[in-house]
């Protein structure tokens, strides 16, 4: 059966509910949204709550694949955990409360429930076997390897050349604080070695090279870790007890608004507003390079500090003439889920935009490199990657419109969701292979899209 869902001039065709066909969108992106809580918050709020002793209650908890990884594996670790719709009641085991799993944990494709976990089982008087799903099993794994093993975890991982990837198998003990620089710039890998350090001998210390996104940071000082950030240092000091602040509400999913950010910013006569978006500096890299390219987007901070933690706020887009930018190496981090749809707002900007210095996209749910340029090039976009030095730089030459065309996902949630907008900004009709992926970040993606376009 293939159903075909219409709104006024937006029309999905779904077979089996998960292959949509997409045929140009005659309306214009008009609604307020609110949207469920940062996935990378998330995560850290879930870790954190079960490493302290007592209840925390998560409120505009995320519920998609990767969220409920972290979830799943920390049930796992025997940390009870109760969720009723989007809110998650965690009942802490406190300092290295955790029991030997009867199996190994599977955390499917979710790269920061594993990255993050290795840290905390590295502290963990026990064995456990991960394993991961099959786009997160070609992810490499030696970043986080590599300094857990410094402090002195067991990890050995599944090894191909010179890299390591899962399954893994991590044997944790008393561990030693270090001294380290990531060579990458990588929150999950600073992350891992932070929560690592909560539980080893001596200060840890992470210097990066580029600053990445601080959620760890700043939930590690609201469970009361002595840890202090001095620009690129970060110093944490072992805890002693870890203290639950009882309830943490989470900021709408600035990597999820970006699609609509996006769609808004690129099709005139639009408006869009999202309520209650998380506003990180480290994350919200999307607004400030679309306001470079003259995008027409005000932001508003929430002035309520309650939830301080986490700065947050809304957002109004209207629709506007896009104009190209270049954007930097160390602006990558603050943007660097983003750079798909990035890559679809450039195609509607006069001139040429360069996206400088984006090599990790090719490490991610896939070589998102090779899909966005691929996908993008189906539609007539003029995009083009070249290598200076080590750096892959991304110039697109904007054409001012896309034409519809037969796409595809590769499995990636960001590619689906980045390809369906460009597909609804686009003159004609377009197809798209499999959007059941999204499900990884945003299983409401499509219905969400829908309340926009309805007029
Ligand atoms: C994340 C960090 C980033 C990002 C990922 C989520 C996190 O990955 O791409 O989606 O929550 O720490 P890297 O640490 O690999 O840059």
């Amino acid at each position: 059966m293939n159903p075909v869902r219409k709104h006024n001039g937006v029309k999905m065709k779904f077979s089996n509910g998960v292959k949509p066909f997409l045929i140009q969108n005659k309306s214009l992106p008009d609604g307020k949204v609110i949207l469920p809580g940062d996935k990378s918050i998330a995560h850290r709020a879930l870790i954190l709550s079960a490493l302290t002793r007592g209840k925390t209650i998560l409120k505009n908890f995320p519920v998609h694949d990767d969220s409920l990884a972290t979830l799943n594996a920390l049930s796992a670790l025997g940390v009870k955990i109760i969720r009723q719709g989007n809110k998650v009641s965690v009942l802490g085991k406190g300092r290295q409360g955790f029991k030997k799993p009867g199996k190994p944990i599977f955390v499917g494709n979710s790269g920061t429930t594993l990255r993050l976990l290795l840290g905390v089982l590295a502290a963990e008087n026990f064995q456990t076997k991960i394993i991961a799903g099959n786009y997160l099993s070609l992810r490499p794994m030696s970043r986080v390897n590599i300094p857990l093993r410094l402090m002195g975890a067991r990890i050995s991982a599944k090894t191909r050349g010179k890299e390591e990837y899962a399954p893994l198998i991590i044997k944790g003990g008393q561990l030693k604080g270090i001294v380290y620089r990531p060579p990458v710039a990588s929150a999950q890998v600073k992350s891992a070695i932070l929560l690592a350090g909560l539980f080893a001998r001596g200060k840890t210390q992470v210097i990066e090279r580029l600053s990445t996104r601080d959620h760890t940071e700043r939930m590690l000082k609201v469970f009361g870790a002595d840890i202090i950030v001095n620009k690129n240092k970060i110093t944490l000091k072992p805890a002693k007890a870890l203290i639950t602040p009882g309830e943490i509400y989470i900021p709408g999913d600035i990597s999820s608004a970006a699609f609509f950010i996006v769609l808004a910013s690129i099709i005139p006569g639009s408006k869009v507003i999202i309520e209650q978006v998380s506003l990180n500096p480290g994350r919200s890299g999307i607004i400030k390079i679309l306001r470079r390219m003259k995008a027409n987007i005000k932001v508003t901070p929430k002035k309520n500090k309650s939830q301080g933690f986490e700065p947050s706020g809304n957002v109004v887009i209207c629709g506007s003439q896009l104009k190209a930018a270049i954007i930097t190496p160390s602006e990558i981090p603050s943007l660097i889920d983003e750079l798909p749809i990035l890559m679809v707002a450039a195609c509607f900007a006069q001139g040429i935009t360069i996206i400088k210095g984006a090599n990790e996209l090719r490490v991610k749910e896939t070589d998102r490199i090779n899909s966005m340029v691929g996908n993008l090039k189906r539609m007539g976009a003029n995009i083009s990657v070249s290598k200076v030095g080590s750096q892959e730089i991304i110039t697109i030459k904007g054409t001012g419109g896309l034409r519809g065309a037969s796409l595809k996902s590769f499995g990636d949630h960001r590619t689906a969701m980045s390809m369906i907008v460009a597909a609804l900004a686009a003159e004609g009709k377009s197809r798209i292979d499999d959007v059941s992926c999204i499900n990884k970040s945003f299983p409401g993606f499509l219905a969400t899209l829908a309340t926009l376009l309805k007029r």
